[in-house]
């Protein structure tokens, strides 16, 4: 059944209606997009798309027919011109009509409204809060800054000791297990003011839903159940983190509404800010001298564009709802049909029109939407904060390794390839330490069945023993202690 906003659009418009005859999404004939093609080579599945259909094309998403989005000039229009691509997920006609399979993986998320998902008033009231509350993050400037800053170095540092505790100067290490994941966990606890109890149930409620699997629904209702007692916990008890700050802005939230808010902020500075982390090591370990260059020239942010160009983390942006008719690339859009703008596609269409220079050079581009583009892409304060980590995260690998390399040819990395996320399953590397890292200095902590060693975090992986490597960290970051 139609709700009200859905009904409000497609009741009256000023606008060309879609001519009679003219395919719609529901008559073409689809391919399922998340193929074993798909996983390995997305970007011979974006280039078939195009050649078959042009700018936009038609996809199966699980089930669902989808149109997405493959040319940069028009996913820049479908992300900017937001009064024709909304965002809230009532406007979705086959969802509307109840013609969506009932346990369809992708709706749960999308059913879970927050600012993300918000068009209009409601939106740009959202978007201030968060200008606010994140702004004491954004630099180096403020105390909260300076001080989130050093932690994400310091866990770096630990961790980074921790594999030269256990392999010493020179090893194999999985920069993603070992490293990323945990150190993107710490700046999440420290970031939110999680106690680390509630921080562990909601981290692991996290992953069993980004990986899609059948418990995907129930582990989403969990999370939001995790982070609204978050934000319970800390409307009584502040602190100087972004949930009390949230709190400050806006104090109409409710727990269950910053809850919601929280949880999204907490995929992205998990899994897509983790990826862009990876992604970036692996540009450098690829071994394009130029790049490797550009690194010991002090240029990260330059590295981390390109590699943002090259495999964005978000490859394909979440869903935009058609508000009426209108034409896009070859086709008549029809109001209420489902668009999937892909960031992978788009960047890939820049590339190959003619600017291939881009990625064989240092001189990366800022053309990329790896951080999204119009109202709703990713807040000034987040983009400052998320670019602060990955370029410490990358930069204080290269400070301590003397060496490192790729243990996997390229073209075997596991990557995870989903309807939004490209990430990296592993990021083998054998390293050597330089002589003067602080690292090789840093004691094992050896001798006790408490004992944090890379082993114990790579082993520890979430799918396997979760509560093994949210052990190891509490241990890591606390020592023992028990977080406020
Ligand atoms: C490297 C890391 C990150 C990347 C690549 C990234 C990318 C993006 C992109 C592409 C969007 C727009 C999505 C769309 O239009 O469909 C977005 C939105 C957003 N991001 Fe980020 N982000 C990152 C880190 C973060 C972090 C760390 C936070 C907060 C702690 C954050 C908070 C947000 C928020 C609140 C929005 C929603 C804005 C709105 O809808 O108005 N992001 N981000």
């Amino acid at each position: 059944m139609c709700d009200a906003v859905c009904v409000s659009v497609m009741e009256t418009h000023p606008f060309a209606a879609a001519p009679a005859g003219s395919p719609t999404l529901e008559s073409l004939p689809v391919e399922p997009l998340l193929t074993s093609e798909f996983d390995v080579n997305p970007g011979s599945v974006y280039e078939r798309l195009r050649s078959m259909y042009g700018p936009v094309a038609p996809v199966g998403l699980m089930g669902v027919p989808v149109w997405l989005v493959l040319d940069y000039r028009e996913v820049l229009e479908v992300l900017r011109n937001d009064s024709v691509w909304r965002r809230d997920v009532r406007h979705w006609r086959a969802r509307a009509e109840g013609r969506l399979p009932q346990d369809w993986p992708l709706l749960a998320g999308y059913e879970v409204r927050q600012t993300m998902f918000f068009d209009d008033d409601e939106h740009r009231h959202a978007r201030l809060a968060y200008h606010s509350a994140m702004r004491p993050f954004q630099d180096g400037h403020s105390p909260e800054g300076w001080e989130l800053r050093a932690a994400v170095a310091k866990y770096a540092d630990e961790l980074i000791a921790m594999l030269a505790a256990e392999s010493g100067t020179s090893g194999f290490a999985d920069l993603a297990a070992q490293y990323t994941r945990p150190l993107l966990l710490m700046v999440t606890t420290k970031l939110f003011g999680c106690p680390v109890e509630l921080g562990d149930e909601m981290v692991m409620e996290m992953w069993r839903m980004l990986d899609g699997g059948p418990d995907a629904g129930p582990a989403t209702e969990r999370a939001l159940g995790a982070m609204t007692r978050l934000a319970a916990h800390r409307r009584f008890r502040p602190g100087e983190d972004l949930t009390s700050y949230m709190l400050l802005a806006d104090p109409s939230l409710s727990d269950e509404q910053l809850g919601r808010e929280l949880f999204m902020n907490a995929v992205y500075l998990n899994d897509i800010t983790g990826n862009m982390v990876c992604n970036t090591l692996l540009e450098v370990l690829r071994g394009n001298a130029t790049v490797r260059r550009s690194l010991s020239a002090g240029q990260i942010g330059e590295t981390v564009n390109r590699a943002a160009l090259v495999n964005p983390p978000t490859a394909n942006l979440c869903f935009r709802f058609a508000a009426r008719d209108v034409r896009l690339g070859n086709f008549w859009i029809r109001g209420g049909d489902i668009v999937s703008p892909s960031v992978a596609a788009a960047h890939r269409d820049l590339i190959t029109a003619g600017t291939s220079h881009l990625v064989d050079s240092a001189v990366s581009t800022r053309a990329h939407l790896a951080w999204g583009a119009g109202p709703h892409q990713c807040p000034s304060a987040a983009r400052e904060l998320a670019g602060t980590i990955v370029s410490t995260a990358v930069g204080r690998v290269f400070e301590h390794f003397a060496r490192a390399e790729l243990t996997l040819p390229l073209d075997q990395l596991p990557w995870r390839a989903g309807p939004v996320v490209r990430g990296l399953r592993l990021l083998p590397v054998r390293y050597e330490l330089s002589a003067h890292s602080q690292a090789v200095r840093v004691p094992p902590a050896r001798g006790s069945d408490n004992a944090v060693t890379p082993v114990a975090l790579a082993e520890a992986v979430p799918s396997r023993q979760p509560s093994r490597l949210l052990g190891a960290l509490r241990r890591l970051m606390f020592g023992g202690r028990k977080a406020d």
